[in-house]
């Protein structure tokens, strides 16, 4: 039995899986990503991980098969094999990644790395709820805010494999400084952080210090205890979904003008809020949506697993490169 590993690069922890040819994670384990940028530790403790998870699912089955190794990151580069200048990760520059880990694994079918969000929009194309659709969009919402964008069936790479930067989108002209630098970017509002800080800035701005979140710091919040306190009733965390919602359909719309998909599909731990998220986002990106798109975009919630959505992404690449 054939089987692949799925690599999920994230701004603080890497998380990596086995997984069958279904979709179905056997084993996993997680190292840190490093807060500081010693590229060479870190690619041999992913390749030390992934050998040991190899190890281990063939003490389960000695017939198992590893024929390939995915690889979802921030910024990544398909066509290169490099992840490039990531605003959320403390690598600096370009990292060689597909090459550095190669190195390690020179008899591996297959070793492809793509932007994280591609990996996710692989997934849902291979095993989730995109299995029957030719043009669809993803939108990933995390530490960033990423994108993947299938056309006609294919992932859409562009000229030098960058393409699908949605969450980059200038959404406030002059507003919050995005990790990239620049100003106003869907990202620093959409984002998990950007959540955060829109419930910062209510706070202040009705000074509610009988708000639930009233008595986090900035490092303790997180789109949980949001999630959780909209469902008591708070105000704050209410009025943070509708923000962000309004935000994220106005951004949505854009792309929807772009793409004309049938759905977007919404990824990522803020999506746990279910309606409280998309009842807003819907409504406010049906308000900006020319009269020939209404009505007709589904917004979609991810259909992989939590927890495991990303590992299967990744390792979604991996087949698709056996594919070839
Ligand atoms: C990066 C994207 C990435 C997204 C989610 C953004 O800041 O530019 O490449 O997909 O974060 O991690
Ligand atoms: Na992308």
């Amino acid at each position: 039995k054939k089987v692949a590993i799925g690599v999920d690069i994230g701004g603080t922890n890497t998380a990596i899986g086995v997984v069958d040819a279904e979709g179905h994670v056997m084993v996993k384990d997680n190292i840190s990503t490093p807060s500081h940028g010693d590229i060479d530790q870190y690619i041999s403790d992913l390749a030390a991980a992934i050998k040991e998870l190899i190890k281990s699912v063939k003490l389960l089955n000695e017939n198992l098969e590893v024929v390939g190794i995915g690889i979802g990151a921030p910024n990544g580069n398909y066509y290169s094999g490099t992840i490039e200048y990531a605003p959320n990760l403390s690598f600096k520059g370009v990292v060689r990644l597909v090459e550095l880990l190669r190195a390690h694994f020179p008899e591996m079918e297959a070793l492809a790395l793509t932007n994280d969000a591609n990996a996710a929009a692989i997934g849902e194309m291979i095993y989730g709820g995109a299995k029957d659709m030719k043009n669809f969009v993803m939108f990933t919402l995390g530490t960033g805010v990423g994108s993947g964008i299938v056309v006609n069936g294919d992932l859409v790479y562009g000229n030098d494999g960058f393409a699908g930067e949605c969450g980059h989108t200038t959404l406030i002209p002059g507003g919050r400084l995005c990790g990239c630098t620049a100003l106003g970017h869907l990202e620093a509002y959409c984002s998990a952080p950007g959540m955060k800080r829109t419930a910062f800035e209510l706070m202040v701005q009705y000074n509610a210090t009988d708000s639930i979140l009233a008595d986090k710091s900035f490092n303790e919040l997180d789109s949980k205890m949001i999630y959780d306190a909209a469902e008591k009733g708070d105000k704050i965390a209410l009025e943070v979904f509708e923000k962000t919602g309004a935000w994220l359909g106005q951004g949505l719309a854009d792309t929807v003008h772009h793409l004309s998909p049938e759905a977007v599909f919404l990824f990522g731990g803020p999506t746990a809020a279910g309606d409280y998220i998309f009842k807003p986002t819907k409504k406010h990106m049906e308000k900006h949506l020319l009269p020939i798109f209404k009505d007709k975009i589904k917004i979609l919630p991810s259909e992989l697993k939590p927890g495991d959505a990303a590992i299967v992404g990744a390792s979604a690449l991996a087949w698709k490169e056996l594919e070839k």
